[in-house]
């Protein structure tokens, strides 16, 4: 790329560059990592502290870079910025974008993304303005459990305006020697801490042209932790602010101290609205239940600090951080020298930029509370990567959760290029000798866990299900076949004792279930997903050789924990799998049994799902058990165990005041009481810090709401045909809903009382469906269709 020469050089405007021409990639040689590394560092009023680990954290404040400049005629002008921490960027006084935590997370060494912005509308002819404020996000904040600096001790911020005149010269404003530092009313911004500001140190027009720059300091000029061997676009959805919470109530358990109930769990911030004097702090702590004293419950956030500080400088002044988020339903705010209006609190809800794709809504009130229970856990925890939870010092994107719940999430909303940035994270992380890991991004590496590692293969096929997107599949396939390659090896050393561990069905109730159950039938399921991809992809001959396999391992398979076992150890199955409700499930949701076995299993399991009421699936079995007792004649014992109301179950949540799903099936026990505990005897005790009201993983079994309450189902992927096969039951009289595939909305409604049974269905043009009805009768359809039935 050849450069032209500075034109402009006025005494306090740096002149800008000019070129002929450009490729957006080439800004990433041409503007330089700046930041500014003498900033003071604040401790927070209270050290964090975990239960078993106290240690005191120490912030820097955010940095804020400026550059004035002067442009010419302007006919587009294009912004690209990223950095190694997290930036808001600014163009003449205002803020680029209304998006957070920007340029995103990635396991930053191999890879860094970069946001583009049009600006054309805000630069000017004449003096302009850039600036950014940069803070620490996944780079150098607390990063779950692990502390600070995790990728790096120092952040950076890179960014170019590629401005094309009139005229047709292209020119540039880079982050350079040329740009000037301070630091401002951000005195720590943390996504877990949380942010403290000092609206005394509030700098006025900082970002516009005019302002007075003459006691910020040069800024310091590479030194960046490390060079990222890849800066490219980002290819998913920026996180942005999708919904107002306005506060419901506000009480005063104590005096001075109020707490604001929004109504609804949900992750994000609070917007403070203060007319307070100069110096007044006033401090945000955040909670999803209360204690019994009324005021907010911290203990489950372990070391997340989860407190906001606001220092007034005087007057009425309306604030909300930049550099945080919380998982909250309660804000506690204290040290207000009067007391507040309801409106002095709004939560104000982020996450990833999703569409709704979905709709969902029945004559079950409580099916009803577990759909919408997801929509909001899963807007709180997409956020750029599928987190667990936005509460606790954890906030991973752990492969187990995701991929159980991403074919609910697909229905639910367009999470396709979110996906596929996430496929990304799964693949960055795989060792070079095939394993998945169990977070994606990866901040520690675990080991193997089934049903964890298997994301690197569930996800792209999901993804290509629901899609028909064949390119999602094309270039994982080298490694997806390494991951069996190494699952195979890994099954001769599995197939010794079998071990317990929780992870077999992490927050199971009851009864627990070898962990070398779960990996061979998940590995078995993987083969069936692999000859399906290969088969797609052409690859004719392996996808024979992965169904062979696949046919071998179910063998082992059966062999190992199908009916009586003679074996010595205690976890030798009584029937399946220990006769856990998870083993049942798997074997019959994989295709892991013979058709005899497949009678008398879904019996037992029916047995124990009706009757057997302190029993419950953990994770992995709850995306399963619902199929598997739907198609295997228990549609009855499907619906029983959706709509139970005693500990554990749904109806459990509903009643004791989830807004959102809770990570335990008994996350809270008796109001203001965040017990839960594993089995049935109150023994082994979870830590309370484990106690997540926010968790996504109990919605996988939503996609059994569109794929079995209603039977939209894809019969070939991408929906290029349909399948509609709608199961009543459960005392529903009614079920409706919708997904926008691909090829348009597919819609379905039914009515069921007194015996009949009628459907309506809706289909996108050129797209057919076989419609099964609940007598037995078989149709095919295009366009639209009504249909009755008898049913009793
Ligand atoms: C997370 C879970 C996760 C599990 C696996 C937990 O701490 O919150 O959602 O799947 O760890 O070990």
């Amino acid at each position: 790329m050849k450069k032209k020469r500075r034109i402009f050089a006025a005494a306090a405007w740096t002149a800008i560059s000019l070129c002929a021409a450009s490729a957006a990639d080439d800004w990433v040689s041409r503007a330089k990592w700046i930041g500014y590394d003498d900033g003071k560092s604040v401790v927070p009023p209270e050290a964090p502290s975990r239960a078993n680990k106290k240690e005191e954290r120490f912030y820097l404040q955010a940095v804020y870079l400026r550059k004035d400049f002067q442009a010419g005629s302007v006919a587009k002008a294009i912004l690209r910025v990223t950095a190694e921490g997290e930036m808001v960027p600014f163009l003449n006084g205002k803020r680029v974008a209304t998006e957070y935590f920007t340029p995103g997370w990635t396991e930053y060494p191999t890879r860094l993304y970069f946001r583009e912005y049009d600006v054309t509308a805000e630069v000017r002819a004449g003096a302009n303005t850039l600036g950014v404020i940069l803070g620490d996000g996944w780079f150098r904040g607390n990063l779950a459990l692990f502390g600070q600096n995790h990728y790096g001790k120092v952040i950076r911020a890179r960014m170019e305006l590629e401005i094309e005149g009139k005229d047709g010269t292209k020119s540039w404003v880079d982050t350079d020697g040329t740009w000037r530092a301070s630091t401002g009313p951000i005195l720590r911004g943390d996504h877990l801490s949380g942010e403290t500001y000092d609206a005394r140190l509030e700098m006025p027009g900082w970002c516009m042209p005019g302002f007075n720059a003459g006691n910020w300091r040069p800024v310091n000029v590479g030194g960046a932790a490390f060079e990222p061997k890849t800066i490219e676009r980002h290819p998913g959805p920026p996180i942005k602010i999708y919904t107002e919470i306005p506060a419901k109530m506000l009480s005063e358990p104590v005096p001075g101290v109020y707490i604001f109930d929004l109504g609804q769990n949900f992750a994000g911030f609070a917007r403070l609205k203060v007319d307070e004097p100069a110096g007044t702090a006033v401090t945000l702590k955040f909670g999803e239940i209360l204690n019994a004293s009324e005021t907010v419950y911290t203990d489950n956030l372990m070391s997340a600090y989860a407190t906001d500080v606001f220092i007034s400088q005087g007057g009425p002044q309306t604030w909300e951080p930049l550099f945080t988020y919380h998982g909250f339903r309660y804000v506690e705010v204290r040290g207000l020298t009067h007391k507040p209006g309801l409106t002095a609190i709004t939560g104000i809800a982020i996450g990833s930029e999703l569409k709704r794709t979905g709709g969902f809504a029945c004559s079950d009130s409580l099916i009803n509370w577990i759909y919408n229970a997801l929509i909001w856990s899963q807007r709180s925890n997409y956020m750029e990567v599928p987190t667990d939870c936005p509460q606790r010092d954890e906030r991973l994107g752990w492969c187990g959760d995701a991929q159980l719940v991403c074919r609910s999430a697909l229905y639910n909303f367009d999470t396709r290029a979110f996906l596929k940035k996430w496929i990304i994270d799964i693949y960055d992380e795989q060792s070079p000798d095939g394993l998945f890991q169990k977070t994606a991004p990866c901040i520690c590496n675990a080991g193997w866990a089934p049903g964890w590692a298997d994301a690197g293969i569930i996800v792209p096929y999901e993804l290509w299900r629901m899609t028909g997107d064949i390119s999602v599949l094309r270039g994982r396939y080298a490694g997806m076949k390494k991951f069996l390659e190494l699952s195979d090896k890994a099954m001769r050393k599995f197939l010794g004792p079998p071990r317990l561990s929780d992870e077999a069905d992490w927050l199971f109730m009851g009864l627990c279930m070898p962990f070398t159950l779960v990996f061979i039938a998940y590995y078995a399921h993987d083969l069936d997903l692999m000859a399906r991809m290969a088969e797609a992809l052409g690859e004719k001959v392996e996808a024979g050789g992965y169904r062979s396999q696949f046919a071998e391992v179910k063998t082992a398979f059966r062999d190992r924990f199908v009916g009586a076992c003679n074996t010595p150890d205690p976890w030798t199955p009584k029937w399946i799998g220990a006769d856990s409700m998870t083993g049942y499930a798997l074997s019959l949701s994989f295709s892991l049994l013979d058709s005899n076995e497949c009678v008398w299993a879904s019996e037992r399991l029916a047995q124990i799902a009706t009757g057997e009421r302190d029993q419950m699936t953990g994770i992995l079995g709850t995306r399963e058990i619902l199929p598997a007792l739907a198609d295997t004649g228990h549609r009855e014992a499907a619906y029983k165990l959706l709509q139970r109301r005693t500990c554990p179950s749904f109806g459990w949540m509903a009643d004791h005041g989830g807004t959102t799903l809770w990570e335990h099936w008994n996350g809270v026990m008796e109001p203001g009481r965040a017990t839960n505990w594993k089995g049935k005897d109150n023994e082994n005790l979870w830590d309370p810090g484990m106690n997540s009201f926010n968790h996504e993983s109990f919605g996988s079994c939503v996609q059994w709401f569109y794929e079995g309450i209603l039977g939209i189902a894809p019969e070939e992927p991408g929906f290029r045909k349909v399948r509609i096969r709608p199961m009543p039951g459960g005392g529903l009289t009614f079920a409706k809903g919708h997904y926008d595939s691909v090829r348009g909305r597919i819609a379905v409604e039914w009515h069921h009382e007194a015996g009949k049974f009628t459907l309506a269905v809706l289909l996108p043009p050129d797209t057919p469906a076989t419609v099964y009805l609940p007598d037995g009768s078989v149709r095919a359809i295009s366009g639209k269709g009504h249909f009755e039935c008898a049913f009793n």
